[in-house]
């Protein structure tokens, strides 16, 4: 017989703590000094110490605090976590978004943890290991930042809005996406390119920037972000009806959806390899 879940608050609490000494663990490992460990999908998609043993610290408290929960992570996918238990709960980790930055010391990488109950997001934490700054949601519980509930941009004007974007790590998929990008800069105030996807959603649900997309993201880069920016209020979607995926997330406050998607539309953005 099922169990009910716990309530998303109650996930919430879980995925910050856990959230919170997964990042001081990563914090200190870059500290120590961090290399590449190994490759995955291109040269340049690479892996850390830090990002397996973050994510095995993850794991293993989930595993305590959760045992009866399946867990999705970039780096052991499924694990041996098995099935979502009784309560139908799986966790999505993404130990370290922005694992270039985290490499080359830049301060922009953040541990993605978010709690899905029968297959919907309902809880999710990013935080950005190198300034602590922590964005949190509930499905219908608002998003904030630090305890400050966000909002998102109120910019109506596409030409006035600042859009943040990243690239996949295959040199075709890039070509593609700078072609898509060469054509929406002139129709933009400006394009920011931070390296953590998790992270850009979190801006644009702040309004620190206006709106985000990009082809190609994972569920890890997703689950927690998109949940703070849906409930910051944004619309977040893929082209044409399609919910965010990997061929496209769009993640725009109302007034800026229809005039970005219609631009990415015309560019093809979730076309190409
Ligand atoms: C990557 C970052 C990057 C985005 C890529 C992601 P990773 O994740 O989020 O900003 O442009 O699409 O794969 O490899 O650093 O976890
Ligand atoms: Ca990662």
């Amino acid at each position: 017989m099922s169990r009910s879940a716990p309530s998303s608050e109650e996930l919430l609490r879980i995925a910050v703590e856990v959230a919170r000494e997964a990042a001081a663990t990563a914090y200190r490992m870059r500290a120590e000094g961090v290399s590449v460990a190994a490759t995955k999908s291109t040269a340049t998609d690479v892996v850390t110490a830090a990002d397996r043993a973050v994510e095995r610290q993850v794991l293993d408290a989930l595993r305590r605090l959760r045992p009866d929960d399946a867990v999705l992570g970039e780096e052991y996918g499924e694990g041996d976590a098995g099935p979502a238990g009784a309560d139908g709960v799986r966790w999505i980790v993404d130990p370290i978004d922005g694992t270039v930055n985290y490499l080359y010391g830049l301060p922009n990488s953040a541990v993605s943890l978010a709690a899905e109950v029968a297959g919907t997001v309902v809880a999710g934490v990013v935080r950005n290991i190198t300034t602590g700054e922590e964005w949190t949601a509930t499905r219908g519980g608002g998003a904030h930042r630090d305890g400050v509930r966000l909002r998102g941009s109120t910019e109506i004007d596409l030409g006035q809005a600042l859009v943040a974007t990243g690239f996949g790590y295959a040199a075709q998929r890039r070509a593609h996406q700078a072609r898509v990008l060469g054509g929406l800069i002139e129709h933009v105030r400006d394009i920011r390119r931070f390296g953590a996807a998790a992270i850009d959603l979190c801006l644009a649900a702040e309004g620190r920037v206006d709106a985000y997309y990009e082809k190609g993201l994972a569920a890890w880069d997703l689950a927690a972000g998109g949940l703070v920016a849906t409930e910051a209020g944004l619309r977040v979607a893929g082209l044409g009806g399609r919910a965010a995926g990997p061929d496209l997330v769009l993640a725009a406050p109302p007034a800026l959806f229809g005039p970005l998607h219609e631009r990415l539309a015309d560019l093809d953005a979730s076309g190409g390899p």
